[in-house]
């Protein structure tokens, strides 16, 4: 073993010490003190000084948020202290029976003073269980059956709201495990379910299951891609302390760098069930999913006294929030076909309005789905959104009438007739054909020529249904043979529009790289992915000869994503569709910086409002090309607001914080300086 020198230890210790605060101040207090560029510049000197001295790389460094190398299984830990659940309460009257039944037990009388409970929202995560010796994360659990859990220490080590090692707080505990609530937030649901679409992956239903899925995960870098959050609320066994109450607990929490979540202190019951009462108007407002809140007997010595079930504590019940469900009628159920051959169905009812907007149709997800809810055209459901967001349908209200038979997908692909297929131990059926049906050739076009991708303006989704129809192109390449005279003989096609379109086609050839790559759907390989790819490789020739090591190693890129490029590649289809579009003049062009204009330079970018003459992707690309980034909600480590028309929130937080806040005019004027430049 080498001898590190006492100043190396030092640094780095210093480093992680900087980049521990860094984490806690960004994804705990939302109060960021490092810039991005700073962080990173940092955890690359500590992963340097690591990749020299392995055995400073200690599992609480900060490099091992990022993930480690794949599990083939997860090991079973067994819990110090049992996880129990709780018992529920559906209304104010069941939350006053609890009240008196805790009352009771601690027999107190009808002149005795109101119990003092704590209210805390019931977030709609897993539980987890985190075991600290010595104030260093060790272990990591999932809850399992409430003694034996899942060893899934990998992957919650890559959540940036769990710390690696306790603040210094008192009492330190010689070892405690604190137990809380991984969760997805709403935000990073839609974000993860629009790039799964994008690259033909099955969505998740709800976050809740999203997170189940990526805490789930043998390849830790997965999750880490993940954006799990973590909220602590109780712990298991705890060995040297002891806390007087919840609330004091909670207090402990947040000292020792959890993010402890919202609670009040309540005296009695009718202000518990004002507190769920708030809950329930806040909802939609949160970051996060809630199904309801908690509400605890704040005094330790009380909690004792009141003891346990066997599943669940007499000190604390679970006030549970109605969804918004609503009941409606299945009219009908269609099965489309996706990019990848994904043959999926979708529940078309009768119009409700949930969390304020109407809604009609639900993805049914797969035949397992519509099996295990027993859906039928005809039946009364319960439907709701699930995250707020996506709508689903919950359960079926009706047994299905015995003449009726039990809706399957068709044997064969609604579009092009050939049988699908169903791999074993898969839920997705696919239709086969490739090359030559029409809904996947259709999808694939579309995708083509989507915003994100070769963004072919004037091209949209009935123009290229009719070309399909008529024959006039079998895969994208045929796009950028067409001409103004075919385009113009199509039927509500003008003369006008189809030059516009061949000239949009036109201006598609030399797109960046990572468009291309995009563009291309292979599965797994979302926007980020496409451009980790082409920062890495530079060409897309590098690409196809890259292997599966060195497609993994790349930022953003998983094992099942270098799986699938290098299954992509190796494809004689698609090996063809290359040198289709070589042969036709697509030059994707390698990635470039107009200059390193020091405004924009590490910069980052907040588009709020509406552009009116640029897109927001196109501008957050050309914010990239030179060097800046851009983030999706206001920090102090915000460079510049860019404030389109109706601009709300954003614009008055940045008005706030008092940061830079441009025009789009102002912006607009800022690219062309740095054109200049070039
Ligand atoms: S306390 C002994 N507090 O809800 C105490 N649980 O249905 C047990 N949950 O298994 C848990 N938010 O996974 C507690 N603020 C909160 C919670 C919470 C969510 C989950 C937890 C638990 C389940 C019970």
């Amino acid at each position: 073993m080498s001898i590190i020198p006492q100043t190396l230890r030092d640094e780095h210790a210093a480093l992680a010490a900087e980049l521990h605060e860094a984490n806690h101040r960004y994804y705990v207090l939302d109060d960021p003190t490092l810039t991005d560029a700073e962080y990173d510049a940092k955890l690359r000197r500590l992963q340097a000084i690591e990749a020299e001295h392995q055995e400073l790389a200690t599992p609480d460094s900060p490099s091992q948020r990022v993930g480690a190398q794949p599990l083939a299984s997860f090991g079973s830990i067994t819990h110090g202290q049992a996880m129990l659940s709780l018992a529920n309460a559906m209304s104010a009257d069941e939350l006053r029976e609890f009240d008196q039944r805790v009352r009771r037990t601690l027999e107190l009388g009808e002149s005795d003073p109101p119990v003092r409970y704590v209210g805390e929202y019931k977030i709609d995560g897993l539980g987890v269980s985190l075991t600290y010796e010595q104030g260093i994360l060790v272990r990591g659990a999932t809850r399992g059956d409430g003694s034996v859990g899942e060893d899934v220490t990998q992957n919650l080590r890559t959540i940036r709201s769990i710390p690696l090692r306790l603040g210094a707080v008192e009492p330190m505990p010689a070892r405690i495990e604190v137990r809380g609530e991984v969760y997805l937030s709403k935000a990073e649901f839609v974000r993860l379910n629009e790039a799964r679409e994008l690259s033909g992956e099955p969505l998740f239903a709800n976050p809740r299951n999203a997170a189940a899925g990526s805490l789930r995960q043998l390849d830790s870098r997965v999750t880490a891609s993940r954006r799990l959050d973590f909220i602590a609320y109780t712990c298991g066994a705890v060995e040297g302390a002891t806390w007087p109450s919840q609330s004091a607990f909670l207090t402990w929490l947040a000292a020792a760098g959890f993010a402890a979540g919202e609670h009040r202190l309540l005296d009695g019951p009718e202000a518990a069930v004002l507190f769920r009462e708030e809950a329930a108007e806040r909802r939609h407002a949160l970051p996060y999913d809630i199904d309801g809140v908690v509400i605890k007997v704040d005094d330790a010595g009380r909690q004792k006294v009141l003891g346990e079930l066997s599943r669940s504590p007499r000190w604390a019940i679970a006030f549970k929030l109605p969804a918004e469900q609503a009941e409606t009628v299945i009219r009908d159920i269609e099965a489309s076909v996706g990019r990848t051959g994904a043959v999926t169905p979708t529940a078309v009812f009768d119009t409700v309005t949930l969390a304020g907007t109407r809604v009609t149709r639900a993805s049914l997800h797969n035949q397992d789905e519509i099996d295990r809810k027993g859906v039928f055209i005809g039946a009364r459901v319960i439907v709701q959104k699930a995250g707020d967001i996506i709508p689903e349908v919950v359960r079926t209200l009706d047994e299905m009438p015995a003449d009726r038979e039990p809706w399957k997908l068709p044997t064969a692909c609604p579009a092009c007739g050939t049988p699908v297929l169903r791999p074993e131990g898969e839920a997705i059926t696919r239709c086969p054909n490739r090359s030559g049906c029409p809904a996947q050739l259709q999808a694939r076009l579309e995708h083509w020529v989507a915003r994100a991708a070769m963004d072919i303006d004037g091209v949209g989704e009935s123009l290229l249904a009719q070309l399909v129809s008529a024959e006039l192109v079998g895969d994208v390449a045929d796009l950028y043979t067409l001409t103004v005279e075919q385009l113009a003989a199509l039927p509500r096609m003008g003369q006008r529009s189809a030059e516009n379109a061949v000239a949009a086609i036109e201006a598609s050839r030399r797109r960046p790289l990572e468009r291309l790559l995009f563009a291309l759907g292979i599965r797994h390989v979302g926007e980020s992915g496409a451009r980790g790819l082409a920062a890495a490789f530079g060409s897309l020739e590098a690409v196809a000869a890259a292997d599966l090591e060195a497609l993994a190693a790349t930022p953003d890129i998983g094992a099942t994503t270098a799986a699938a490029l290098v299954e992509w590649f190796a494809d004689p289809a698609s090996q063809a569709l290359l040198s289709k579009l070589a042969e036709r003049g697509i030059e994707p062009q390698a990635p470039d910086r107009v200059s390193a204009d020091p405004r924009f330079d590490g910069k980052t970018f907040v588009f709020t409002g509406a552009l009116t003459r640029l897109s927001r992707d196109a501008a957050s690309e050309e914010v990239r090309r030179r060097g800046g980034k851009t983030a999706g909600s206001i920090s102090k480590l915000t460079d510049y607001v860019v404030a389109g028309e109706k601009a709300g929130s954003k614009l008055d937080k940045a008005t706030r914080l008092g940061l830079a806040i441009l025009t789009e005019d102002e912006f607009e004027a800022m690219l062309a300086l740095s054109d200049g430049a070039d």
